[in-house]
């Protein structure tokens, strides 16, 4: 992608997303919550080390800055993306939950081994299928030995997902990925365990099935999925 094409969606980003968002029958914040609300419950089921420092790769105006802070609030948050306007918006919303900066999409603006987790919500597939490899590769070496990425992404197996997408203005250059090819591609950059896990199976009127979601994690039909990649 243009490193500038979210500069043109940033200021109308929360309206767009939210019109796009109708027949799910949730609000955005509904999909930024529930990412962190589903990564906290893994993290404490797993037993996992409550990490230190925490980046959350593709920021963009910062949906999930308050829901990152709210399940690891021990932690340093970093935010980063390449398009500055996003980056403006999110300062504005949330001066004082993270350190938020820009990357030109070649050099990460961090020490090598500095973070614990990196946390990447629908980003991927705004970016070139064929520097994921290269671009994951970079996100390890940000790790700290026992780090975790997790990336959330959209489900292109699922119907309403890939309608959503193609009524998105800001997703007209938008390439899904499939979750077994995410896998892939992270282990062929260098992560050891990649689980895979999938979410959103019930719209907003269907809400009082969630507690089921749990379960229904390794059934591929979910509207979204995330892969937990062991650095
Ligand atoms: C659909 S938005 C998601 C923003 C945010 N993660 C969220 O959940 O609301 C995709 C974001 O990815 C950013 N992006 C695109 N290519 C990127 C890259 N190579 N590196 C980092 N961020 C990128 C865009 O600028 C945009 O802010």
């Amino acid at each position: 992608m243009d490193a500038a094409e979210f500069d043109k969606f940033a200021e109308e980003y929360l309206a767009t997303h939210k019109d796009n968002l109708r027949i799910s029958g949730e609000e955005p914040d509904y999909f930024a919550r529930y990412k962190l609300d589903e990564l906290r419950r893994l993290w404490t089921a797993k037993s996992l080390p409550e990490p230190h420092d925490v980046l959350d790769f593709g920021c963009g105006i910062g949906a999930s800055l308050p829901w990152l802070s709210q399940a690891f609030p021990n932690a340093r948050l970093t935010a980063l993306d390449v398009s500055q306007k996003s980056i403006d918006i999110a300062a504005t919303r949330f001066p004082d939950l993270a350190t938020m900066l820009r990357y030109d999409g070649e050099v990460v603006p961090l020490a090598p081994a500095s973070q614990d987790l990196i946390f990447s919500a629908c980003v991927f597939h705004h970016i070139d299928h064929g520097a994921h490899v290269a671009l994951f590769a970079r996100l390890h070496a940000l790790l700290r030995p026992g780090g975790r990425l997790v990336v959330f992404e959209h489900n292109p197996i699922n119907p309403v997902t890939r309608y959503i997408v193609a009524t998105c203005p800001f997703d007209e250059n938008a390439h899904l990925v499939p979750a077994g090819e995410l896998a892939k591609r992270q282990r062929s950059a260098g992560f050891g365990r990649v689980e895979t896990r999938f979410t959103g199976f019930f719209p907003g009127p269907l809400r009082m099935l969630r507690p089921l979601e749990p379960w229904l994690a390794p059934i591929p039909v979910g509207a979204q999925y995330y892969t937990l990649a062991h650095a």
